[in-house]
């Protein structure tokens, strides 16, 4: 029974000769490969529940603030609010995140960014700013949390 369902997978399915279950499978295997996802999981100071984004680096931008992939445009472009009061310019320190894993995976700060983080309430050795901490690694794995607390007086929340 067994050798008549994988002759007719490998003619139906695959069209393949010899041992067309494994070749195909590893097939499979050898695309999702080709294709790995990017993850970022955000977790919230204020108790929000975690959130998990996969997606492909090479799709940058998800949407029209910050750097192209930088954490602020990937959470946005997937419906996660960070607050982004210069509309991710690099001029105010409300996307502040603290990254707990993946710092190493982010490209490198500027000294623009570096000397606003230095105003940041809650600075932390990983802090870095959303808007400019762009991940462009398609196997990142990437974990922040958005701290409680920004020097924020307005959200952008209710203009969106
Ligand atoms: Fe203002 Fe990132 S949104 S510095």
């Amino acid at each position: 029974m067994m050798a008549k369902i994988r002759r007719r997978c490998k003619r139906r399915c695959f069209g393949l000769r010899g041992d067309g279950f494994a070749e195909s499978t590893q097939r499979i295997i050898s695309i999702a490969n080709l294709n790995p996802m990017a993850k970022l999981r955000i977790q919230f100071e204020n108790g929000d529940p975690e959130k998990l984004i996969e997606f492909d680096p090479a799709k940058a931008p998800f949407h029209h603030d910050g750097k192209p992939g930088s954490i602020l445009d990937v959470m946005l472009g997937h419906g996660i609010h960070l607050e982004h009061a210069c509309g991710g310019n690099c001029a105010c320190t409300t996307c502040h995140v603290i990254v707990k894993q993946g710092f190493n995976k982010l490209g490198e700060s500027s000294d623009q960014e570096e000397d606003l983080l230095d105003r940041a309430p809650g600075l932390t050795p990983t802090s870095r700013l959303g808007c400019q901490a762009v991940i462009e690694d398609p196997n990142a794995e990437i974990v922040v949390v958005v701290p409680r607390y920004t020097i924020n007086q307005v959200s952008e929340a209710a203009e969106e």
